[in-house]
């Protein structure tokens, strides 16, 4: 069989890498497309690297810009290049534009979609990645979830129970493989940072950093809270665009720096006393590590993180960071338990059922 699969922004990588691997392993055509949606050395590259992902067969580099400009340009891009590698199945990731935007090509064109990581809702329509993923499930002929709550919102969609299948998670397959390796690599990292106990930070979401009233008072309990664990911030584009000058005035223990790899990053996440995000893929991260995660977002797509992992939704509840960061420095933060499925061979399961 032939696969067409679509990345395109930094949380495809590390989604991609397992699922081209088990269909690599079965002998299967494999064409890998690079929308280009991120295309920065650090947002895209690194991860390229670290995970051994073979380069692209083909790079569309859309770049930025508004979500219809990036949306349509993936589109009118991507329609010549699927067309001539005429697939059997083309495989969208997670619920970023280029995800929407492949299913969309593909589906007017008769080609077959597989979604994966489908389900997921935060039922917040005011999140781009919302949109993103309601449309992708509408027109995706076999969707893979990673949890069964993702089942039970496509069936109130009204999506049919036999093209969705329960698999797992995909990126956990990812930590699994990396993780002995990112243990080696932290030895270096510590001695670079020259750091002890740390907490772990990131912000990127368009609610958060595009909005001032939010941002400031977010920075302020940062900066405050830094002062009692040091926080390491690796700053993503879209929140350094913003504001490079507010951060350059935070206290030397919220160690701000650029966007880190993803050995790095996952040696940090396993080994910080506390995460801070309002990342969607770091909320999982941190439940299959065991470390606590305090989410500054009002809601999740992954409520299984809240319910059977370490994950707590903050939303902009200072009081409340402030008494689950203690409780997490105290070692009272809640223990996880362990998610079905989520056992390292979620892409076998998906390889399995596509040439089937
Ligand atoms: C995108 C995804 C989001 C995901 C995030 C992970 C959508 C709608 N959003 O958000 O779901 O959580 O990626 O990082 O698809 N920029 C650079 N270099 C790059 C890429 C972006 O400087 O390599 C800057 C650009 O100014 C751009 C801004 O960051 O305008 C935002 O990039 P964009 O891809 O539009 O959205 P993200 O916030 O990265």
């Amino acid at each position: 069989m032939k696969f067409v699969h679509v990345v395109g922004a930094r949380p495809n990588f590390m989604k991609a890498d397992p699922v081209y691997r088990s269909l690599a392993e079965r002998g299967h055509e494999q064409v890998l497309v690079h929308t280009g949606q991120h295309y920065d050395a650090l947002m895209s590259d690194v991860f390229f690297k670290a995970l051994e992902i073979p380069n692209p067969d083909e790079s569309l580099n859309v770049g930025s810009g508004s979500h219809a400009q990036q949306t349509a340009a993936i589109m009118s891009r991507f329609e010549p290049v699927v067309i001539a590698h005429n697939p059997d199945i083309v495989l969208v990731y997670g619920d970023v534009n280029s995800t929407v935007a492949a299913a969309l090509v593909c589906s007017k064109l008769g080609i077959h979609v597989a979604h994966v990581e489908s389900g997921l809702r935060s039922f917040d329509r005011s999140m781009p990645e919302e949109i993103n993923r309601l449309v992708t499930d509408q027109l995706a002929d076999i969707l893979f979830t990673p949890s069964a709550d993702g089942n039970e919102n496509l069936a109130r969609e009204g999506v049919a129970m036999e093209k969705v299948f329960l698999v797992g998670n995909v990126m956990i397959d990812t930590l699994i493989r990396y993780l002995p390796k990112a243990d080696e690599e932290f030895h270096n990292l510590k001695k670079k940072l020259s750091i002890g106990e740390f907490g772990l930070v990131t912000l990127h979401r368009p609610s958060n950093v595009d909005n001032e009233s939010i941002m400031l008072p977010m920075l302020q309990e940062l900066d405050s809270l830094s002062m009692e664990l040091p926080l390491i911030f690796p700053v993503h584009p879209r929140t350094q665009q913003k504001w490079a000058e507010r951060l350059e005035q935070c206290n030397r223990n919220l160690h701000v720096t650029a966007p880190l790899g993803y050995l790095e990053f996952l040696a940090l996440q396993k080994n910080a006393r506390v995460v801070i995000t309002d990342s969607g893929g770091i909320q999982e991260e941190t439940t299959y590590l065991g470390t606590p995660c305090l989410t500054l977002r009002e809601n999740t797509e992954r409520p299984i993180t809240v319910t059977l992992g370490t994950n707590v939704i903050i939303g902009r509840d200072w009081g409340l960071l402030r008494k689950y960061f203690h409780e997490a420095l105290n070692g009272g933060h809640k223990k996880v338990g362990c998610i079905p499925l989520w056992d390292g061979k979620a892409s076998e399961r998906i390889a399995n059922i596509l040439t089937r």
